[in-house]
């Protein structure tokens, strides 16, 4: 769920997702409810009722993570819920970053068209086994989840920019998507190969992205997580973000699907 749905946004989204259906070759739709929500009772209500409606076989459901009952109230819809973790969101001054010391071995470059092959290669590497909120639900395919990052790396890198973080001797080592709008720029995909993690790369990358951020005149990076990925929170509370808000993940699954 991008930045502007779920921190700067306060309208209920509901929607289909064919996207989605392709990949998994399943119906699936969203549901998605941003942090500052006008009247959260309501919100419910309209969900509460898109899943009782829809016919699809997933509706993702995104709500604040701090409406902790609404897991129980959504059970009302007479589907089978699956839980799956909670994003958390996490934003910078752009321009306060705790910036690494140069390394003449690390360069960053910013292109609003890479390669898709290189996008795929690293994209791969790097969410190979990732915990992402796909595989909470045993009915998808988790090589269909990784392609599924692919693809959204790919788009969005083509959309917008991309950063690639290079090693002198070993070429590409990490890249990060991002989309930018209104003085606020989104870091969608963003890591490091596997085989370069814990050699202190990833903070050059954010260097890189904010550097681009401030030439384009932008305030605020944004980023977000699984809350299960603490590694990666701790490297952005090390380079200076902090976080703003949590939003838990619903797969509302109907009935008779699942094993
Ligand atoms: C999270 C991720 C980006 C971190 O990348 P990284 O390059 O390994 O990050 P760093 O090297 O800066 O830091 C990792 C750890 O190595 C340590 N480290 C840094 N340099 C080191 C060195 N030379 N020797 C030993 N350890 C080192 C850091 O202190 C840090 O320690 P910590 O675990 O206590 O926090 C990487 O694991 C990744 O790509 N994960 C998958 C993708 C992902 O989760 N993306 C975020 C959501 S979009």
């Amino acid at each position: 769920m991008s930045w502007e749905s779920a921190v700067s946004g306060d309208a209920v989204t509901l929607r289909a997702s064919p996207l989605e259906s392709r990949r998994f070759g399943l119906s699936f739709s969203r549901a998605e409810v941003p942090l500052a929500v006008e009247d959260p009772d309501a919100a419910l209500s309209s969900v509460l009722r898109f899943l009782e409606d829809d016919e699809s076989d997933v509706v993702v459901v995104r709500h604040p993570a701090a409406r902790v009952g609404w897991f129980a109230a959504l059970r009302g819809a007479g589907r089978d819920l699956v839980a799956a973790d909670t994003l958390t969101y996490w934003r910078l001054a752009v321009g306060d970053g705790r910036r690494p010391t140069p390394r003449e071995s690390v360069s960053t470059r910013v292109t609003d068209s890479p390669e898709a092959s290189l996008v795929k290669e690293l994209v791969s590497d790097m969410f190979a086994g990732y915990g992402n909120h796909y595989l909470a639900n045993p009915l998808l395919d988790p090589v269909a989840a990784l392609a599924g990052y692919v693809e959204w790396g790919q788009r969005s890198a083509a959309e917008d920019q991309a950063v690639i973080v290079s090693h002198a001797d070993r070429g590409a080592v990490g890249l990060a998507t991002m989309q930018t709008s209104d003085r606020v720029s989104e870091i969608q995909l963003a890591g490091i190969r596997q085989q370069f993690h814990q050699q202190g790369i990833y903070p050059h990358l954010l260097a890189g992205c904010e550097d681009a951020v401030l030439e384009s005149g932008g305030e605020l990076l944004v980023i977000s997580t699984q809350a299960h990925n603490t590694n990666v929170q701790r490297s952005w509370a090390r380079y200076g973000f902090e976080p703003v808000g949590a939003v838990s993940t619903v797969h509302a699954v109907r009935r008779g699907l699942l094993p």
